[in-house]
């Protein structure tokens, strides 16, 4: 069992949770993540690991409550216990050496993944940029953690209600173009965000690094659900990523593998079984 030692409301959907994971917390690295089961009936859900504290033997989750599973971890509180937290998983992300400045880019939940790949190349020496998107205002999310691990923040808002008027995309494409001379750009959010940075970073041959999020089941690279294409070949985002080149990631596979299961996952946030009378696990 895993306990909740902490639990912050980042804003009305995204939650912060800390837990009580020894091994994990001595083992993890970033770009890695967990796969939780709040309890026996529950599915296998992954979480990247935002943080964590190898003294203190704990690691930081941040999720955004969209369906069934995330909201019901939503709904746990400090002290309560959650049945299996599987983990370190993944690849840690290798950003390669001699990188002198780069761009971290998140798209919002996604700052809660691209926030330890920043902390890491800031603890390398690495001049860092963080440019961090979200709708509006009332959804930004990190923005102390991200300002402390970074030379520039850069906030943008779809509606211009906070930070620049714009998406990523906007504010990558102008600093390049102001000449930042970037070694190396990451970007982490949604699919199509991570689609477009690359086709702004690909013409400057600006090395950018993906991190991938097909739906998973069992993390260690057997059931195959996490298959993605890269390069035209098969690969599992579980054991051989989750990070990627992002040149290489055929995204618009990608897209049409995660929208598979659409129907049946708006269906089990209000199923109610006949059996138990309560929402059905799994
Ligand atoms: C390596 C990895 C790291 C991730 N890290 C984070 C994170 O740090 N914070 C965060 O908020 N989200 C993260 N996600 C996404 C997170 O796993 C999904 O939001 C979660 O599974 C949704 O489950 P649900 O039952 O609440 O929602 P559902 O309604 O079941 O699904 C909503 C959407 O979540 C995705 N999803 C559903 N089941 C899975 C699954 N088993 N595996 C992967 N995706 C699934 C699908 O795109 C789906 O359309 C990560 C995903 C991956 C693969
Ligand atoms: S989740 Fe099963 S192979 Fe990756």
């Amino acid at each position: 069992m895993f306990k909740i030692l902490k639990k912050r409301e980042l804003n009305e959907q995204v939650t912060l949770m800390e837990l009580d994971a020894p091994l994990i917390a001595k083992k993890a690295l970033a770009g890695q993540f967990i796969i939780f089961r709040t309890d026996e009936l529950g599915e296998r859900i992954p979480l990247t690991i935002a943080d964590y504290d190898r003294e203190k033997g704990s690691i930081t989750i941040i999720f955004q409550k969209v369906g069934k599973s995330t909201i019901q971890l939503g709904s746990m509180e400090e002290g309560d216990s959650i049945l299996d937290v599987v983990g370190p998983l993944g690849v840690p992300t290798h950003f390669g050496t001699d990188i002198k400045r780069a761009a971290v880019v998140g798209g919002g939940v996604g700052c809660a993944i691209a926030y330890p790949s920043a902390k890491a190349l800031n603890n390398m020496g690495v001049k860092v940029d963080i440019i961090a998107g979200f709708r509006s205002k009332d959804i930004v999310i990190l923005e102390d953690e991200m300002r402390a691990v970074s030379k520039n923040l850069y906030i943008t808002t779809d509606d211009g209600s906070y930070g620049t008027k714009g998406f990523v995309t906007n504010k990558l494409s102008e600093l390049i173009d102001s000449g930042a001379d970037y070694d190396l750009v990451v970007a982490i959010g949604p699919v199509p965000m991570m689609k477009f940075v690359c086709e702004v970073t690909k013409p400057h041959d600006i090395k950018t690094i993906v991190s991938l999020n097909p739906i998973m089941i069992d993390g260690t690279g057997m059931c195959g659900g996490c298959r993605v294409k890269v390069d035209g070949k098969t690969k599992y985002a579980c054991v051989d990523g989750p990070d990627f080149d992002g040149f290489k990631v055929d995204f618009d596979e990608l897209m049409r593998r995660n929208s598979a299961y659409k129907n049946q996952e708006n269906e089990s946030k209000t199923h109610i079984c006949r059996l138990t009378g309560g929402v059905r696990h799994g």
